[in-house]
């Protein structure tokens, strides 16, 4: 049987969901990296771990969205929600579960008095920006500008 949407569990991040965390990105990005996720787990549970959904499918972490609110930064003055990292595990996309975990984080960042929602996006990955779109941003009046100092995986 083809799994469905409605089979699907969202809920807040726990600290037992980093191993399938690890194993979901290193799926997708081909890298390993248990101990960032440790980290940034830690960072998430500490801030608000509601901000932070897993999708669930039979007791199995299938993807997660990790956003935070926070406010006057850049000279925004108003509330902003930032989505910050998202994935959904390869076997599993296509069925809703990335729309799921986002209407989560917006409900949440909604009853948070959030203004605006915003993420970044490599302008190479046109897959994130078309299931951005989809799910109803919109090019952003901000210009992301950076100014490299040194090489990359050279620390300062
Ligand atoms: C982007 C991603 C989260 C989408 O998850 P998903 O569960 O497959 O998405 P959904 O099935 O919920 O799709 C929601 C909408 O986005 C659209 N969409 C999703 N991926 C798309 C793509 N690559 N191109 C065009 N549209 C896309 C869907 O068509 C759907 O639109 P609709 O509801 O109007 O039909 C998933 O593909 C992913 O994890 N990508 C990799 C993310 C990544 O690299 N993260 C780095 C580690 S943090």
């Amino acid at each position: 049987m083809t799994s469905t949407a409605q089979e699907i569990r969202i809920r807040p991040l726990s600290e037992l969901d980093i191993s399938r965390i690890v194993a979901i990105d290193e799926r997708l990005t081909g890298v390993y990296r248990p101990e960032v996720w440790e980290r940034r787990v830690g960072y998430y549970l500490r801030r608000d771990p509601e901000g932070c959904p897993v999708a669930e499918l039979d007791g199995k972490v299938v993807g997660f969205m990790f956003s935070d609110v926070r406010g006057g930064e850049f000279g925004l003055e108003e509330t902003t929600g930032w989505i910050e990292r998202f994935g959904v595990d390869p076997d599993y996309q296509g069925r809703s579960i990335g729309r799921r975990l986002f209407e989560s984080v917006r409900g949440h960042m909604t009853r948070h008095e959030v203004a605006t929602i915003r993420t970044l996006v490599d302008k190479n990955d046109s897959d994130l920006a078309a299931f951005l779109r989809a799910v109803g941003f919109d090019n952003a009046s901000l210009q992301a500008l950076e100014l490299r100092v040194a090489e990359p995986g050279v620390r300062g």
